[in-house]
């Protein structure tokens, strides 16, 4: 209660330093809500404070792209998939090119969200992948019901939503861009899906909505956001820097747009990325939107799973067998290793499977800071050892010969 208390009397200041108009009832019953919002959230451990938890450093999130198509125009190509990707990590890090747009009174809440998105590279059992899986549906529209993340209605099934963004693209009925599930959802069918023809920038795009943006927007809902009314008349998105608005705007309004509880002269911020207006006409999240996201990042939060998801490092690939990297010198250039993580006991079993004149090779893995936390001793007679239970984290696995080394990056998870 102290808390709600202090916020509101932080808020009626704040709104009266700036000679906002007020509007009574639901004014207040909306500062009500975000009290309760506030406690809702620290529930789930993340608190809505308006500060970011974690240091600005870069989080990667690894995508992956399940496409379910009935017909060859829904069967989109990498190329547009790539697209999408390339324009989500511009919208997310305040370098797209139509920032210029934003109206100089929003210029300085606009946010350098600093979230990336990669194609994954390695799947959850440690393969290579392209990041990309399709399948051939009898379905020709999806209705928003979910069907298509569950295998028996003729969905894909999601992967590991602690570490990858599930991203499913089908017909979808069409009235609907797409649509996105909250943090705290369900791991089957955490993620966003998007109509096959909203997504991207290249490719059979329907206009108004191909630049893009429909990701950028249900991302946005899948790190927390909300529309920025609120979803109600003047609602509260949860958001301290996202003024007031009435409702919704479609097409592409001219700034400034003053609706009946527009704070300030500068009415909605409609150019936001949780309004519905045109893609071409939306280009900003701000640093409140920005806080409120990565939030979900911080210990205990319901997307903390990223900040150790290695699905966009090609390097992590842990199935084998594998090619040993040739970033040490001299290589052992017949020797390959196979690394079999196994989640469940945490033992890694490594294997070499060719020597050179029956040398004996040690195994040394060392930890993030270069202490050698194991050594193992290897060789004709004995081609495969386990390596002891290991805590999660990025390790160095050495071979070494005495004349001869090769190093290779060892993630546990
Ligand atoms: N209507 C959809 C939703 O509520 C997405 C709107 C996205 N807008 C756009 N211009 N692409 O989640
Ligand atoms: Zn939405
Ligand atoms: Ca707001």
């Amino acid at each position: 209660m102290k808390t709600i208390l202090t916020f509101l009397t932080a808020l009626i200041g704040f709104t009266a330093a700036h000679g906002q108009r007020i509007c009574g009832t639901a004014n207040y019953n909306n500062m009500v809500k975000i009290g309760k919002q506030n406690g809702f959230e620290t529930k789930g451990g993340v608190r809505l404070a308006a500060r970011d938890t974690l240091t600005n450093e870069v989080i990667n999130i690894p995508v992956v792209v399940h496409v379910l198509y009935n017909s060859a125009v829904q069967n989109i190509s990498d190329e547009q998939i790539k697209s999408q990707l390339t324009s989500l990590n511009k919208d997310f890090n305040d370098v797209n090119s139509d920032r210029v747009n934003t109206p100089s009174a929003f210029k300085s809440v606009v946010a350098n969200c600093n979230i990336k998105f990669c194609l994954a590279q390695v799947d959850p059992t440690g393969k290579r992948t392209t990041g990309i899986e399709r399948k051939f549906s009898n379905t020709v529209v999806f209705n928003a019901d979910d069907a298509m993340k569950i295998e028996s209605r003729g969905g894909i099934k999601a992967w590991n939503s602690k570490k990858y963004l599930n991203i499913w693209i089908c017909g979808l009925n069409s009235r609907s861009l797409g649509y996105a599930t909250s943090p705290g959802s369900a791991a089957e069918i955490d993620g966003v899906v998007i109509a096959h023809d909203v997504f991207g920038t290249i490719g059979n795009l329907r206009a108004p909505f191909n630049k893009g943006r429909t990701a950028t927007h249900e991302v946005g809902h899948w790190l927390g956001l909300s529309h920025i009314w609120g979803d109600d008349n003047c609602g509260d998105d949860g958001v301290y820097d996202t003024p007031r608005q009435k409702s919704y705007n479609f097409g592409c309004p001219s700034f400034p747009r003053v609706t009946d509880c527009s704070q300030t002269i500068n009415g909605d911020m409609f150019m936001n990325f949780m309004d519905f207006v045109d893609d071409a006409c939306m280009n900003m999240f701000t640093i409140g939107q920005k806080q409120k996201m990565r939030a979900l990042f911080a210990a205990n939060g319901s997307r903390n799973g990223f900040l150790t998801a290695y699905g966009c490092d090609s390097n992590a690939v842990q199935a084998g067998p594998i090619a040993i990297d040739s970033t040490t010198v001299p290589v052992i250039s017949p020797l390959q290793i196979t690394m079999y993580p196994n989640p469940t006991n945490a033992v890694v079993n490594i294997e070499v499977v060719k020597f050179i004149n029956n040398a004996n090779y040690t195994i040394y893995i060392y930890n993030a800071i270069g202490a050698i936390v194991q050594t193992q001793q290897i060789n004709t007679q004995k081609t495969s050892v386990q390596i002891a239970s290991l805590p999660a984290g990025i390790y160095t696995l050495v071979i070494n010969s005495g004349t001869e080394k090769t190093t290779k990056k060892l993630i546990k998870q």
